[in-house]
């Protein structure tokens, strides 16, 4: 065999050998205790995540798809979930934020690993307004604000070099220690306004449990709840 193919028989061999690493006993979800609506689940499950010792359970994956229709994705942190929708921030005129421009619809992926959970949310994005966004940056740390300033217009341009990238970054701090009220010109608050929110909890066996929530607004509590095959 040549050394290319003991490569790809390793990776293989690899990727057949992980497994999903489980805190111990993996939670139990009933779909007949489940609420009305999915917020209170939502906050629930992800209040159970933390508790569970989940790194960084409010990061999650954001799908969009601009006006070509080719879908993109990346991790974003969720900055708040309540009844007007879920809450993320990133400059408006990065990949992401030009693509919601041309196309609102966009999806958002939870996985937590240690309670073996997965919650998808799907909707329509609207931005939160200047206002909103300001103190979205203002509630938050200092080497986030200087994130946000270093990026402000350039998230998702070609970088000519990363020398350029530390004396943004440098600048940006200085600015973010001395002005902690700046504001990053792109910087924006998306709240996804959800149509759909589908839970998914592990079983041992694989009989997974996902419980779909579709907005319908004729039914108590405005939503319809329904079982999916796993
Ligand atoms: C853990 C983690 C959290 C992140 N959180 C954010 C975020 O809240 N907002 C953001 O704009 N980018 C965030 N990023 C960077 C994005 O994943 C992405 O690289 C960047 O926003 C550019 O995406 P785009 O070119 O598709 O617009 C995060 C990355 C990681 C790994």
């Amino acid at each position: 065999m040549s050394d290319d193919q003991d490569e790809t028989e390793a990776f293989r061999a690899l990727l057949r050998g992980l497994r999903v690493p489980h805190a111990g006993d993996l939670p139990v979800f009933d779909p007949d205790t489940a609420p009305d609506a999915p917020l209170p689940l939502f906050r629930r499950w992800l209040r159970e995540a933390a508790e569970s010792g989940e790194p960084g359970p409010h990061t999650m994956s954001l799908a969009t798809a601009g006006a070509d229709g080719r879908p993109s994705q990346r991790t974003v942190m969720l900055h708040d979930a309540d009844e007007r929708g879920w809450h993320f921030g990133t400059h408006r005129t990065s990949r992401k934020g030009r693509e919601l421009t041309e196309n609102p619809y966009a999806s958002l992926a939870f996985h937590w690993m240690r309670p073996g959970r997965q919650v998808r949310v799907s909707g329509r994005v609207r931005e939160a307004g200047p206002e909103a966004s300001a103190a979205d940056l203002r509630g938050r740390s200092p080497a986030a604000l200087a994130a946000a300033l270093a990026g402000s217009g350039r998230q998702s341009e070609t970088l000519g070099s990363y020398d350029k990238l530390l004396r943004a970054f440098e600048a940006a701090y200085e600015r973010a220690g001395r002005e902690p009220d700046a504001t990053a010109p792109t910087w924006t608050l998306y709240v996804l306004e959800a149509d759909e929110v589908e839970f998914y909890q592990e079983e041992a066996r694989r009989r997974h449990v996902r419980v779909r929530y579709l907005r319908a607004p004729e039914e108590p509590g405005g939503w319809r709840r329904e079982l999916l095959w796993p």
